[in-house]
């Protein structure tokens, strides 16, 4: 095994506090694009920037067009979890991990059977009426046609946080509490250019920081050990 990834495993070995802080990165090897890389989903051609189209106001605005990304490219049928999110379940089962801290919403850390899951941008698998707030079916969200409404005619959203929308509260100060007392943190698959959630790692106070990512990220320097390598590769070896 090479040497960063034996100094990771023994953390992780010696702790029973260790907290993971994800992103797209974690679920690329289930089949799912990130957002930033080369091949990624804000490289792709699309009318829009994704960014626009995952605006509040552009869905207030353009729910038809909205939809058709949304089921085209958030929506991903038959994605299964993968050895970094199967092996971050194991090590909660084992009491050794306290939470995972996630900007995905695609589910797949649940699925693989994690308990303790904070997403800080929400889920695709689940919804909401815009007009008066009723819990919807995702499934005709994700897999109908055209723009879905609640009984009441409002028009159903995605329980996922848009631009231009706050995250959750309750959500936000849970998890700046889980990575101010983590002994280890490892952050994972994310670009970290996404604020507020990539400040909240600000927040660490240990010296136990490893950051696995392919590419280089602005919080690089800062981190303790970094390793530049698939994250399921990583994890596979832990
Ligand atoms: P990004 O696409 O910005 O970053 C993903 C990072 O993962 C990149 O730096 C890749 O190099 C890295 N990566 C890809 N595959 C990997 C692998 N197998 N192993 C390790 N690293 C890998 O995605 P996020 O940082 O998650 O927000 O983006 C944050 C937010 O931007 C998302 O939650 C989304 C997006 O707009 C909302 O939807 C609100």
């Amino acid at each position: 095994m090479e040497k960063d990834i034996q100094q990771l495993k023994t953390w992780i070995d010696h702790s029973d506090n260790v907290v993971f802080f994800g992103g797209a990165g974690v679920s690329t090897e289930s089949g799912i694009p990130d957002f930033r890389s080369v091949d990624g989903l804000y490289n792709q051609k699309w009318k829009y920037p994704p960014e626009t189209i995952l605006s509040h106001s552009f869905f207030t605005r353009n729910p038809e067009e909205y939809y058709r990304f949304h089921r085209e490219k958030l929506v991903i049928e038959g994605v299964r979890p993968n050895t970094a999110h199967l092996r971050l379940a194991e090590l909660e089962r084992q009491g050794k991990l306290k939470a995972v801290i996630t900007q995905n919403i695609d589910g797949l850390h649940q699925l693989a059977g994690s308990k303790n899951v904070l997403e800080l941008h929400g889920s695709i698998l689940r919804a909401y009426c815009s007009r008066c707030g009723k819990k919807c079916s995702a499934e005709l969200m994700n897999y109908g046609e055209g723009v879905p409404r609640c009984e009441c005619g409002g028009v159903i959203r995605p329980d996922i946080v848009l631009y231009e929308e706050p995250l959750d509260n309750d959500v936000m100060t849970r998890a700046i509490n889980y990575i101010r007392n983590a002994d280890v943190l490892i952050i994972g698959g994310t670009s970290l250019n996404v604020y507020p959630a990539a400040g909240f790692i600000n927040y660490y106070n240990g010296d136990k920081m490893a950051l696995v990512n392919l590419s280089s990220t602005s919080y690089d320097n800062y981190a303790d050990l970094v390793i530049h390598k698939k994250i399921g590769e990583v994890f596979s070896q832990i």
